[in-house]
């Protein structure tokens, strides 16, 4: 079977970096390249997150490119320091940079990747969606050469951010809105099962017994965000939100999802950035999204753990 394939958009990022780990060296996918977007932290910090990652894991010939600084119509919120600590990616300790960004600046990246291979590329997006919401405004005829865009944001029921929204959705509402009227199929990883995938210390030492970089890597990472989540959130362990696209993509059967039909809230209101999901499909209008609804939280660590051994 042909390998899927896979443009990462991210903001590394913690549970970004776990993802990207995931999707790369990885027999099922494809990974044609990562983008990278402002939201965990600057564009400046989390272009270079992402080229540590790759660089630490041996991705040498993996594409990255950088994309937008801010978001399409808002003024730039907060980034996400208290988390992800004050470089984005607080923990592993990382050797001098030497990888660089490709040419290609990440909207271009992206509308050259679906041209080239029409029907083909996934669109996994772990970040705010403003490099996919500029890609489908500048080249509008790659929305139906884009099979499904996966993506980590929103929730059905509560936010992060504010009570209403979810960051990655509330940092760039305008993208969102644009990619949700697309007509694109769209998969929701949203808070309501993605806060289940709690990376509890028992987790922690269980990918410690892989002993190569992406082992290591994990464990680095995580023990750095389960001590800030438990500092803002109280939790005892960090949320690995972001690869529960990459757990969907593999094996769909670990994410139940229900089709809904979901929209943007760009109000000014106390509810901007929520993604307003008709659960019931009330008003009539036709499913525009397959809403995570249900994790089965085992699996999703045997497939976190199998995307680690496939490292050396
Ligand atoms: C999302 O926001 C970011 O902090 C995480 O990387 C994830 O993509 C969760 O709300
Ligand atoms: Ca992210």
């Amino acid at each position: 079977m042909e390998k899927k394939k896979l443009i990462l958009d991210c903001d590394p990022g913690h549970d970004d970096a776990v993802a990207l780990m995931m999707a790369a060296n990885n027999p099922h996918f494809d990974l044609l390249g990562v983008t990278t977007v402002r939201g965990n932290h600057t564009l400046e910090n989390t272009t270079i997150n992402a080229l540590n990652v790759c660089q630490y894991l041996g991705l040498d010939e993996l594409p990255v490119s950088s994309g937008c600084a801010i978001p399409l119509v808002r003024i730039p919120p907060k980034t996400e320091e208290r988390v992800h600590g004050e470089s984005g990616l607080d923990g592993p300790v990382f050797e001098k940079l030497t990888k660089r960004v490709t040419g290609a600046r990440a909207v271009d990246f992206i509308v050259d990747q679906v041209k080239k291979f029409p029907n083909r590329v996934t669109l996994v997006v772990t970040g705010p969606m403003t490099n996919i919401g500029l890609a489908l405004r500048y080249a509008p005829e790659i929305i139906s050469l884009i099979p499904e865009i996966v993506f980590m944001g929103g929730s059905w029921q509560y936010g992060n951010v504010t009570p209403a929204a979810e960051f990655n959705i509330f940092a760039d509402a305008e993208a969102a809105d644009i990619v949700f009227r697309s007509g694109i199929p769209l998969v929701m990883m949203g808070l309501d099962v993605t806060r289940q995938a709690l990376c509890y210390p028992e987790i922690i030492e269980r990918m410690a017994n892989h002993k190569n970089v992406a082992g290591k890597l994990f464990v680095d990472l995580m023990h750095f965000f389960s001590m800030a989540q438990k500092k803002v959130f109280g939790w005892a362990g960090g949320p690995l939100h972001d690869p529960t696209c990459i757990a969907y993509l593999m094996d769909p059967s670990v994410i139940e999802t229900k089709e809904m039909y979901g929209e943007i809230d760009t109000s000014s209101g106390p509810s901007y950035g929520r993604t307003n999901c008709d659960v019931f499909l009330l008003e009539g209008k036709p499913a525009n999204v397959k809403v995570s609804v249900k994790i089965d939280v085992d699996k999703f660590w045997d497939i976190v753990e199998e995307c680690i051994k496939h490292y050396n």
